[in-house]
């Protein structure tokens, strides 16, 4: 590492040179970068891996301390009482899926058969041992059910009048999960990091505590994977070979082309052996190794930083189009979830204002990213004025949807419901509040960070009216099947 530095010192600029240290010095308190060949430490790749972000990479203090809270932030809790959480959480870290285990074998395969050169970068590339199996496929990782433990003790300090062991012991906090192995696991995992903060123990060593008392949740596709319950888009979007155009376009643009040609030069692989699948599949290989083993894998030094604005860029299109503002019934199929979420709400104010007790304080629901993106959209959230497309790249570097950002593995957000009893106006006794990452989110109509409750229902009255799950998801009926039949 030294000798580069010395080398390179005598070309780039002091500033540049400054900021390359403080760089490996980071890397090297973090372990990482230890790997020879590395010419670019991860860390300039690692916030552009889109939904393979390591929430960590959000919340950069995680990684020095993951159980610790961000208190800089204006939460109501002191001058206000919370009385309901409800929160819609992303499975923490996962394995490849099958499919991309497939694709990756196809391109170590040409590597091995076909890279010439002896250059590091294709020897460490021939010689790793490619671990993954297709058993993995999508499955949670041992780092995802931490994920989720520390996730569920940082929730329970940052909000204990919600989550007491009272509550927890009475059944009262509420899981809900996507039917998904990794999502039932993340749900596990999430409980068992309550136990541990209340009891200290695994739950299995708590006396007289079973997952028939306080620790059951209910599998429910309709609710976290209502994208395969929706007929309109299953056959506009997810089946129909169209519907992803403009990432198919991007694939074959310009500033994809220029990272194939170069990826190919360093590989001296003629550049028709490899694709932008390929290439993804690689990217996603550096951003799960890393995530996975903590590794800096020799796939991320196919990469530099500019590489990895155009891959999280390819990304962001295919959640743009296919889970977010690209097309209506993307948003539209999770009206039932945001009904649902609503009538908790409904429910616990109503509760608190004839001085009942809450029969929810705190509803936790495990699905997907393709769970939290649609439901985003539809309240209007990371809305950019102009649509991300395979043209305009290029404008869109500060754009507001970035998947990374916003639906890294674990991802989480919370409504967390309040009643002020020193209000000035009845309207404002109950408040809202929403955290997307354990960071407040401003309301898209106000852009505030707290709004009454009221003023949010008013604000979403539309979807609240009219946005009905069944009438959405229908087909409409076409009248020509009458005639086939
Ligand atoms: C997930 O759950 C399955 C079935 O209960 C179990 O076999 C597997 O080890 C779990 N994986 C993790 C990472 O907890
Ligand atoms: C498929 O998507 C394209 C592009 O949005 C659209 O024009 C077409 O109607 C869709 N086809 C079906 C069968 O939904
Ligand atoms: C609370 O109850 C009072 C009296 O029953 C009623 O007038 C008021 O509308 C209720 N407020 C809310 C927010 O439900």
């Amino acid at each position: 590492m030294n000798s580069i530095l010395l080398s390179w010192s005598q070309k780039v600029p002091n500033t540049a040179l400054i900021l390359l240290i403080s760089v490996a010095r980071m890397c090297y308190s973090n372990h990482f970068c230890t790997h020879s060949s590395a010419a670019f430490c991860p860390f300039s790749l690692t916030t552009y891996f889109g939904t393979k972000t390591r929430y960590e990479d959000v919340n950069p203090y995680l990684l020095e301390d993951p159980l610790r809270v961000n208190r800089d932030q204006e939460l109501l809790s002191d001058s206000c009482t919370p009385l309901q959480m409800i929160a819609v959480i992303r499975h923490g870290t996962r394995y490849p899926t099958k499919k991309q285990i497939k694709k990756l074998k196809e391109i170590h395969s040409v590597i091995k058969e076909k890279a010439k050169g002896n250059t590091e970068l294709v020897t460490d590339l021939k010689t790793w041992e490619m671990w993954y199996t297709d058993l993995m496929d999508g499955q949670l990782v041992a780092k995802g059910e931490e994920d989720m433990k520390n996730l569920a003790v940082r929730l329970a300090s940052m909000y204990p009048s919600l989550y007491t062991q009272e509550k927890f012991k009475n059944g009262q906090l509420k899981f809900i999960t996507s039917s998904k192995h990794r999502c039932v696991n993340s749900t596990t995992a999430f409980i068992d990091g309550l136990v541990q903060n209340y009891f200290g123990h695994q739950k299995s060593q708590v006396d007289g505590l079973t997952d028939m008392d306080c620790a059951q949740y209910v599998i429910n596709d309709e609710l976290m994977r209502f994208f395969d319950h929706c007929p309109r888009f299953m056959t506009y979007i997810e089946e129909n070979d169209t519907a992803m155009h403009q990432v198919d376009a991007f694939k074959e643009g310009p500033e994809m082309m220029r990272v194939l040609e170069k990826i190919a030069s360093a590989l001296h692989v003629p550049v028709s052996d490899i694709n932008a699948d390929l290439i993804q599949v690689a990217f996603f290989t550096c951003s799960f190794e890393l995530a996975i083993k903590n590794e800096n894998s020799p796939w991320c030094s196919l990469f530099e930083e500019e590489d990895g604005k155009v891959l999280e860029y390819l990304n962001d299109l295919k959640q743009y189009w296919k889970r977010g503002y690209g097309y209506n019934i993307n948003s539209r199929s999770s009206c039932g979830l945001f009904h649902y979420i609503i009538k908790k709400l409904d429910q616990a104010v109503s509760e608190s204002n004839s001085s009942q007790p809450i029969s929810s304080p705190v509803i936790l629901q495990f699905g997907h990213a393709e769970t939290l993106q649609p439901l985003l959209a539809l309240m209007g959230l990371f809305k950019d004025e102009e649509q991300l497309d395979a043209k305009n790249f290029a404008r869109q570097t500060h754009r507001k949807f970035r998947s990374g950002r916003i639906v890294p593995y674990a991802a989480n957000l919370l409504f967390v419901l309040y009643r002020c009893d020193a209000a000035s106006t009845p309207e404002e006794t109950y408040r809202i509040q929403l955290l997307l990452n354990e960071k407040l989110l401003p309301f898209p109509h106000s852009e505030k960070t707290v709004s009454s409750y009221q003023e949010l229902k008013e604000q979403y009255n539309t979807i609240l009216q009219s946005c009905y799950f069944k009438d959405e998801c229908e087909l409409p009926v076409i009248e020509t099947s009458i005639h086939e039949l």
